[in-house]
């Protein structure tokens, strides 16, 4: 079977692309990382991806005019490694027309709460701030909307009362390593359809909902 070909956006630390790394080595996802691109140039997930021979690009937004001439530049170098699935990993800029339009329903996010719960930045900041008994992470496709696309999966963890913002971050991180890679399987082995905001997971031939 043709391996797909993954191309990751990432702005930091690179764990979460790490993680999809390592499951694509493995032979756990028929897939491949064909190319790393991130907005930051001292971002350490372009060294995690040079680490095993991955390509590695810095694209820096502000040598263009707007967002739609810089997506139009990750879209270039997408399609030169023949990136078929997109995964936003930590990628903390907002995904507009030029690479929606290019990667129609090919973007994922991962994000660090129960979403359509604490959107945006500092998601498990806001879980703690506010209480919750229970937070998670959600893979979800990309729409026009900040993380407002079909969710794919979810984890859930508890949230203790003594939580700091990193405690709880970390607990939820391990479980970004295991949902995140899970869905870029699902999709390589084309299980996903979308169906309004529905996304079923094809098992036997049926269509289930994790
Ligand atoms: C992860 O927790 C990811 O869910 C979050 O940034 C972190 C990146 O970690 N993403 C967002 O908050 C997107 N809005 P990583 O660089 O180690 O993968």
């Amino acid at each position: 079977m043709k391996k797909l070909r993954v191309g990751v956006l990432a702005s930091g630390r690179g764990s979460n692309l790490q993680s999809i790394i390592d499951h694509c080595e493995s032979g756990a996802i028929p897939a491949m990382v064909a190319v790393a691109v991130s907005d930051r140039g001292d971002a350490f997930a372009l060294e995690r991806a040079r680490n095993h021979g991955i390509p590695a690009v810095h694209i820096h937004p502000q040598y263009y005019a707007g967002q739609e001439e810089y997506e139009s530049r990750i879209v270039l170098e997408m399609q030169e490694y023949g990136v078929d699935l997109i995964c936003l990993a930590g990628y903390m800029l907002l995904v507009g027309k030029a690479l929606l339009e290019a990667f129609p329903g090919r973007i994922m996010n991962i994000h660090p709460a129960l979403l359509p719960s604490f959107k945006g930045l500092h998601a498990q900041g806001q879980a703690v701030e506010y209480g919750v008994r229970f937070s998670g992470c959600t893979v979800h496709f990309v729409d026009q909307g900040v993380d407002t696309g079909p969710i794919i999966l979810q984890a859930v963890v508890p949230v203790y009362p003594e939580d700091l913002e990193d405690d709880l971050s970390a607990r939820i991180l391990e479980q970004e390593h295991v949902i995140y890679p899970e869905a870029v399987r699902l999709y390589a082995e084309g299980r996903l359809r979308v169906d309004g905001r529905k996304v079923y997971i094809l098992q036997d031939g049926k269509r289930t909902m994790r």
